[in-house]
């Protein structure tokens, strides 16, 4: 799980955030300022009723509307659009930019892609520290927002449609993210883990999992493979390297490396492995998986073989 201080837009970690808790600041002190002058306006107003000799407002009646309600909007909102869509530029478009990753927002869970590599993942992302990285988003079904908040700001991930999004991490770390748009049943377990490596781990990482995990030759293991394809697993799930190419349900190639089941729902632990394999509704109600009836031996040769996967 992520450290809980890289789960906020006030604790950025990169370059995207930074502008936007730049500006966050900004507004804040630009708006306090302001309502300070408001409520101090009203004391004034209030206190003036008293005082025996009414004293006018500031450039008069009209003169203190014109000044208060038109001219100081106009000189404090247009330099803060202005700003404001200069840094928008920057966030979606930097001048550098390093590799592409593909995510899909699904009901309700996130597919990770990295088309370079052919390696698929599962609610979390794994980029290099340092290099801004595209993230080219869509939707497979309804509306869904990525945000991960000390990375960057929100992003609409729409059905039919590729937006981007560019995430940045500095430092190594865990960079919890979550869906902002309201997306049905199970909108609030569609969390996501933005994983930052340093660059030479970040390598290590693409290296080892580009190819897929060699067939089990343990025979416990192996019988765990022969499950998943049998007990219907593979309808749904991939798992490169067998016959398991199911594209319903979240690639499995490597799942024993994730640090959450259900997009943030459980751990990702042995229990909460075979619980999620029995009975999926119970840790996540609404979701797409059906439960999956085994006997005990299978069941337990199943978990042993998931976790087995890199
Ligand atoms: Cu997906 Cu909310």
């Amino acid at each position: 799980m992520s450290d809980p201080a890289l789960t906020s837009a006030l604790t950025p970690a990169g370059p995207q955030a930074a502008m936007i808790a730049k500006l966050w600041w900004l507004m804040l002190g630009v708006f306090g300022a302001i309502l300070l002058l408001v409520v101090a306006l009203l004391a004034w107003g209030a206190l003036r009723r008293r005082a025996r000799h009414e004293p006018r407002p500031p450039f008069g009646d009209a003169g203190f509307i014109v000044m208060g309600g038109i001219v100081l909007p106009l000189v404090v909102l247009v330099p803060l659009l202005v700003y404001s869509l200069a840094d928008t530029g920057e966030l979606t478009e930097p001048r550098t930019v390093g590799r592409t990753i593909r995510v899909t927002g699904h009901m309700w869970w996130w597919d990770v892609r990295y088309p370079d590599d052919g390696i698929a993942l599962a609610n979390e992302i794994v980029i290099p520290t340092g290099e801004p990285v595209r993230i080219e988003l869509t939707s497979a079904d309804v509306i869904h927002s990525l945000w991960v908040p000390s990375l960057a700001g929100k992003t609409d991930a729409t059905p039919g449609l590729t937006t981007s999004q560019i995430l940045q991490a500095d430092r190594a770390g865990v960079y919890r993210g979550a869906c902002a748009e309201f997306c049905g049943l199970q909108h609030a377990k569609m969390a996501l883990l933005v994983v930052a490596l340093e660059p030479a781990a970040f390598r290590e990482w693409l290296v080892a999992r580009r190819s897929p995990p060699p067939a089990p030759t343990d025979p416990l293991l192996a019988s765990g493979l022969a499950t998943f394809v049998e007990a219907g697993c593979a309808e749904c799930h991939t798992i490169r390297g067998t016959a398991a190419a199911g594209s319903v349900g979240p690639d499995l190639t490597h799942i024993a490396s994730r640090r959450t089941l259900g997009a943030g729902a459980v751990v990702n632990n042995h229990g909460n492995l075979a619980g999620w394999i029995v009975g999926p509704q119970a840790l996540k109600p609404g979701n797409q998986m059906p439960a999956t009836t085994l006997a005990p031996e299978r069941l337990h040769a199943l978990v042993a073989y998931l976790r087995s996967l890199p």
